[in-house]
């Protein structure tokens, strides 16, 4: 192992996490390219038939449509009145204890007043200011420490570095590092507790809420101590505690709730999204070799690999009313399957979208989501991943793909990765 960081309990969470959403080995593009000639909007659970299990799940005595046109899933996600996410508190909420600030299950108002509060610590101004940070980071905390060993699974540094990061952020103590992997995996473990079968469903929500608690009661001290300080820090949780919106500021309880799905919702993401990227990367030695001489090509990268390779593939929403997509009637209640990773290579919207090409001009993705949901932390996410590529091309010269060993794989049903990234340099 070269890296002084190694947790067994967050690489057997996110094993766990990923063997859970891969459901069936089938080539999901294709599937969707037929589909958005054949049945563009088809009635019936789409991941259910992956055998994967969603948020849809709770409301199972709804009917389940599916949407694989990009203007179809633009128009739902845009639409949040109509395409209602409340749904969610039953679903993963559940699995958080279902109380606090779950802001992905918020609708309307609400979700406006939250949000707002929330974005401008998310926003470019702010999450510019820990780029020195991300990148010193990825260098002195992993890189440095295997430049000498030649050879690695790059996700022994990319399955780490976006936890601590996150942690940093939002200015846990340095002391904490071998925690942030167990509370991590926490994370993670709420995250699998959706199941197909509801019997173990139930059972998992039970461990889940188990963990969920814990892992609340290990930030609320955070969140409380730093509103003690009265801190003026730059950190996540002191710019929370300062928030303020028309006069309304987040209580410790929220903030703490909100900071326990972040440490769900940060990390893996973004560790996904590194594995793919790098194995796109790695698959083409040509456009490999561009990049690391041509660094300003990096963001365009990153927002081709997560147009290509979406980490979720899906995100769901429930109709609050009798509605219609394209053509085909969809009743008040129903849960709507948005299938982005088909939308992301819709060809009536992009010319060659089986082509991975850095280069393209084409209408945004809709791997970070689109309309008021759209991923708060995204800034943050292409800034971390710029940094990890940065330091990978500076650090590890000649990086390639180890012959040796097995050719990295992006696989999985609902949620999308390579789970093992062999490389070796010069
Ligand atoms: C590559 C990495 C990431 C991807 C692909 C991603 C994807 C998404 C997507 C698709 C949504 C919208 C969900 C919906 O519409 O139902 C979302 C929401 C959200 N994301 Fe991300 N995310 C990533 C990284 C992050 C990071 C690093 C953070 C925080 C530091 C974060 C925090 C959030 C939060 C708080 C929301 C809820 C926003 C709301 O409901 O208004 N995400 N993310």
């Amino acid at each position: 192992m070269p890296f002084a960081d190694h947790s067994d309990a967050l690489e057997r969470a996110y094993r766990d996490l990923s063997a859970n959403y891969r459901g069936m080995d089938v080539d999901i593009y294709e599937i969707c390219k037929e589909k958005r000639q054949t049945e563009p909007v088809m009635k019936g659970d789409f991941m259910r038939w992956l055998k994967v299990p969603t948020h849809a799940d709770v409301r199972q005595k709804f009917e389940t449509f599916a949407v694989f046109k990009y203007e179809d899933n633009r128009k739902v996600l845009a639409d949040a009145k109509t395409f209602t996410s409340g749904f969610i508190r039953d679903g993963l909420g559940s699995f958080f204890g279902g109380d606090g600030l779950i802001i992905l299950a918020m609708d309307g108002e609400e979700h406006k007043k939250t949000r707002s509060l929330l974005q401008p610590v998310f926003m470019p101004a702010n999450v510019n200011k820990f780029k020195a940070e991300m990148d010193r980071c990825a260098r002195e905390d992993f890189l440095n420490h295997i430049v000498d060993d030649k050879k690695a699974n790059l996700m022994n540094f990319g399955l780490y570095y976006p936890v601590r990061i996150i942690y940093q952020l939002m200015g846990f103590p340095q002391e904490a590092t071998g925690k942030f992997y167990d509370y991590a995996a926490m994370g993670l473990k709420i995250l699998a507790g959706q199941k197909l079968d509801p019997a173990e469903a139930e059972k998992a929500r039970e461990e889940a809420n188990a963990v969920s608690g814990g892992l609340l009661d290990l930030v609320v001290d955070q969140v409380a101590q730093r509103r003690a300080e009265g801190s003026d820090n730059n950190d996540l949780i002191s710019q929370l505690v300062r928030a303020a919106h028309e006069g309304e500021q987040l209580t410790d309880h929220e903030i703490a709730t909100f900071l326990r799905s972040l440490v769900a919702a940060g990390g893996e993401t973004t560790s996904r999204t590194f594995s793919s990227t790098m194995t796109l990367l790695l698959q083409r030695p040509e456009l490999l070799d561009r990049a690391r001489n041509e660094r300003s090509l990096i963001p365009a990268i990153i927002n081709e690999a997560i147009r290509f390779e979406p980490v979720a593939t899906v995100k769901v929403r429930q109709a609050a009313v009798d509605t219609e997509i394209g053509g085909v009637k969809i009743p008040a209640g129903s849960m709507v399957q948005c299938i982005v990773a088909s939308a992301n290579r819709d060809e009536a919207v992009m010319e060659r979208p089986d082509e991975f090409d850095p280069d393209r001009k084409t209408p945004m993705s809709f791997t970070f989501g689109f309309g008021p949901h759209m991923c708060i932390g995204q800034f943050i996410a292409k800034l971390e991943l710029e940094a990890a590529i940065n330091a990978v091309f500076d650090l590890l010269p000649n990086i390639r793909l180890d012959p040796d060993k097995p050719a990295p794989e992006i696989k999985g049903g609902h949620l999308r990765g390579a789970g093992d990234v062999y490389v070796i340099w010069d």
